[in-house]
């Protein structure tokens, strides 16, 4: 693993203009992602965590190039992506690839699983040949635990798991280096995500995949994750090592969520979140977003907002208190 990273954001900013009110001469306008900066390293599984709304799905789908950034910048391999137009983004596209969270909803209904899978490969692969095509759309589904028989079926003739093992075998015919996971196991039923996760976890270690995987779902991570970003109202809190962030959780908002996992294993999966309401997105509150929320917070966590800082365990925290 070197150090130089695959995926690279400066100060990614997303907002979102939302209708006007007809009464009203206020342009609301959503803060879905603000200042984002992650360094994610060939061959590692950086996770993204936190409750929903935080802008984990927005991170993602800017980084893959599915949502335009208001500011900051998207670099693969060094070089910088979110300027690209369609055609010079072409040739990365084959690179990037995403699982989206619902198969139910990502795959096509109408379109049979053979179908599905050479898309990708004639649209962003266009010097290979049918034959070359169909032994690539073979291997995938032979690596995903696909049934080559299953090519000529419908989306609506399988289950769950095996929706989502087609929609991973889409996502690497075109043998992509980075792939955003986005949730790719919450619509699964629970005896099933084991299985997808392990399927994950060894084709990373087959192809030397990096992920970006995307979960509100702590427990997964620490089997899974190399690395954490805990997210909250689409800012990074902590970013660390994931063995680091499990025994020394550095921001208040990371150890309430990991109070919040239950002890006993096969525990409900809708846990408690910390207590309190989400503050409003549109209207972010001025200090640290999490201090009308946070057990310990200041007069100065509610006026000044803390920047993310490296600590001395190695971690990074946005909280004027850790450490
Ligand atoms: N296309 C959109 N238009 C307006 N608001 C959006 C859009 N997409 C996402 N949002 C808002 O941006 C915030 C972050 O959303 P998202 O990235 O989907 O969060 P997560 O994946 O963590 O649940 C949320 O407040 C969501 O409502
Ligand atoms: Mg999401």
């Amino acid at each position: 693993m070197t150090d130089t990273p695959i995926v690279e954001t400066r100060g990614l900013e997303v907002r979102f203009p939302l209708p006007t009110h007809f009464l009203s001469r206020e342009k609301p306008v959503l803060h879905a992602l603000n200042t984002v900066d992650v360094a994610i390293r060939p061959g590692e599984s950086f996770c993204v965590v936190g409750e929903s709304g935080c802008g984990k799905t927005t991170l993602g789908r800017t980084i893959i190039g599915l949502q335009r950034p208001t500011a900051g910048e998207v670099y693969f391999r060094g070089k910088r992506i979110d300027t690209m137009d369609e055609t010079e983004r072409k040739p990365i596209r084959r690179d990037m690839q995403m699982v989206f969270q619902n198969p139910y909803a990502s795959l096509n209904p109408r379109r049979n699983v053979f179908d599905t899978l050479v898309e990708p490969v004639r649209h962003l692969m266009p010097e290979m040949s049918a034959s070359e095509a169909r032994t690539r759309v073979e291997e995938v589904l032979d690596a995903t635990g696909c049934d080559p028989s299953w090519q000529r079926r419908l989306p609506h003739e399988f289950s769950g798991g095996q929706r989502q093992r087609i929609a991973i075998a889409r996502a690497l015919v075109t043998n992509p280096a980075f792939i955003v996971a986005d949730e790719p196991i919450s619509a699964l039923d629970v005896s099933i995500q084991a299985q997808i996760l392990n399927l994950l976890s060894d084709l990373q270690a087959e192809r030397g995949l990096t992920y970006l995987f995307i979960t509100h779902d702590l427990s997964v991570v620490e089997h899974f994750g190399t690395r954490v970003a805990v997210m909250y109202l689409g800012r990074i809190m902590e970013l660390a090592e994931t063995a680091t962030l499990f025994s020394r959780p550095s921001h208040p908002y990371t150890q309430l969520l990991l109070e919040a996992i239950p002890k006993l294993e096969g525990g409900s999966f809708d846990r408690p979140h910390p207590p309190g309401e989400l503050p409003d997105p549109v209207n972010p509150p001025p200090g640290c977003p999490f201090a009308p929320r946070c057990p310990i917070a200041v007069a100065r966590c509610r006026s000044e907002r803390p920047e993310l800082r490296k600590l001395k365990n190695g971690a990074e925290a946005a909280c004027h208190l850790a450490e």
